[in-house]
């Protein structure tokens, strides 16, 4: 006996699209068949006229993360829950080491505690901020594949939020390369970074209309050339997060020519909003790292998402509360925000509706940066990232006519978001997680401790399908 089964629909796998029907037992997917094949199910979904897709992999969350002491206002519980919403089901969360503990401490008590909170799959990518010994963080790596963990994460920038060093940088490629990791890397130049908004603030000028200024796109293109050459040198597969601007995706591009293993990643508000956004009143709140850049950057990273530069999407979501927002800024301009916008909800949704609908990418390259390359690349392929027999039936319909307007009333405990206002068309209407409905036409069904932590297992000839 069939559980679900979703009729009728245009299911979307990275190979390709067609009119089908999706039959679920459990918490599997068991067929994939032309109309008709099954007549009879405990529930039928009607999925005519809607897109049938695999769940989002969110590659980029900073959920209850905490930046420069302020602490997000969203509990992971409805975090996951308003991933849920926007067609997520599974998110790879940052988890910075603390202080005092090594990072396989720090993971696993993490594990621990998320494991009763996650209303949906995760699995993490742990930030090495204590560099003062190499040895350890190295020694570390294979454990940690023992875990389930393939990547780690590495920051080019922020002085007191875990800076690594070129040196340590290339000894962390060393180790994972033997392992067959993953290194990511938030790519900027730190000395210039500083700098060039010295002088911004030795001139007094710390207000929002200046800081796409402090950070030119200089300062990500050389740090993601020295990234790349890196990779080169170690051969350690390398996955560069946030790209933002059009000379970071040239880079990327000429390296990857060469057969590197070198990944692109960008996310929503990088396509969707440009650098005018800090001129508008509270535009400040979106003040990310790297900046909105221009127009020109958005067609960049677009043509990148279509040749295979860019392979993945995520959202970077830090879910700061505005009132932390404002009141670093109006005390010191750019200088003291708490870096990151809000975007698990709206992300995936936003490539729909500008990626798919308006006819940038296919419905098929959707699929694969949103879900499939995630899978392939942090070793939970073919289990998560498609839809076909024996994956967990984590899938979402989206409905193309569905016209929403984005916004704070979407969330659960967010109180601002940089698309507040902004109408799309084409929008989630269901969203299930290993045969459990999550969301049905907005109402949520999941549950605090109903997403488990799904180990990443590497293998060689998957990763390289990464295209
Ligand atoms: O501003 C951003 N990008 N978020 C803060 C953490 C990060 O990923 O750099
Ligand atoms: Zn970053
Ligand atoms: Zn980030």
């Amino acid at each position: 006996m069939i559980d679900i089964l979703i009729k009728g629909g245009t299911v979307v796998t990275a190979e390709g699209c067609r009119i089908g029907d999706v039959a679920v037992r459990g918490e599997k997917i068991v067929a994939v068949t032309e109309p008709g094949e099954y007549t009879e199910a405990g529930r039928v979904i009607d999925a005519a006229g809607l897109f049938v897709v695999p769940g989002a992999i969110d590659t980029h969350s900073h959920i209850e993360e905490e930046f420069k002491g302020v602490k997000p206002l969203e509990t992971w519980t409805q975090a996951t829950r308003n991933a849920a919403v926007g067609g997520v089901t599974m998110v790879l969360n940052f988890i910075n080491q603390a202080k005092g503990k090594t990072m396989v401490e720090t993971v696993e008590g993490e594990i621990e505690r998320i494991n009763g909170l996650t209303c949906i799959d995760y699995n993490v990518h742990p930030v090495f901020i204590y560099y003062d010994d190499n040895d350890e963080v190295v020694a570390q790596l294979p454990v940690l594949k023992e875990m389930g963990i393939p990547s780690i994460k590495a920051f080019t920038v922020y002085d007191e939020g875990g800076f690594a060093d070129d040196y340590s940088i290339y000894r962390l490629m060393r180790g994972l390369k033997e392992l067959g990791g993953v290194l990511g890397v938030h790519a900027e130049n730190k000395a210039m970074t500083e700098q060039i908004q010295n002088e911004f603030i030795a001139r007094g000028e710390t207000g929002a209309e200046y800081y796409a200024a402090t950070k030119p796109p200089i300062i990500e293109a050389e740090a993601t050339h020295r990234i790349c050459m890196l990779a080169e040198e170690t051969g350690c597969r390398t996955y560069l997060v946030h790209m933002s601007c059009k000379e970071a995706v040239d880079i990327v591009a000429s390296f990857q020519a060469k057969g590197l293993p070198i990944y692109g990643e960008t996310c929503g508000q990088y396509l969707t909003m440009t650098e005018d956004k800090y001129l508008e009143p509270n535009g400040f709140r979106e003040f990310i790292t790297p900046p909105l850049r221009k127009e020109e950057d958005q067609e960049r990273l677009f043509r990148g998402i279509r040749e295979g530069t860019i392979q993945i999407y995520g959202s970077d979501h830090c879910p700061f509360g505005k009132d932390a927002k404002d009141e670093g800024y109006y005390r010191s301009g750019f200088t003291e925000v708490a870096y990151g916008g809000v975007g698990l909800l709206e992300n995936v949704p936003m490539l729909f509706a500008e990626g798919v609908l308006k006819e940038r990418i296919s419905a098929e390259r959707f699929v694969e940066i949103t879900s499939t390359n995630p899978a392939k690349l942090f070793g939970l392929y073919p289990q998560k990232g498609t839809l076909s027999a024996g994956s967990d039936a984590d899938i979402v319909l989206y409905d193309p006519a569905k016209e929403v307007t984005l916004g704070t009333a979407l969330y659960d405990n967010v109180d601002w978001t940089a698309y507040e206002g902004r109408k799309i068309v084409g929008f989630p209407v269901l969203t299930m997680q290993r045969g459990h409905i999550l969301v049905d036409h907005g109402e949520f069904y999941g549950q605090a401790g109903g997403g488990r932590f799904l180990p990443g297992e590497l293998k060689e000839e998957i990763a390289a399908s990464v295209r």
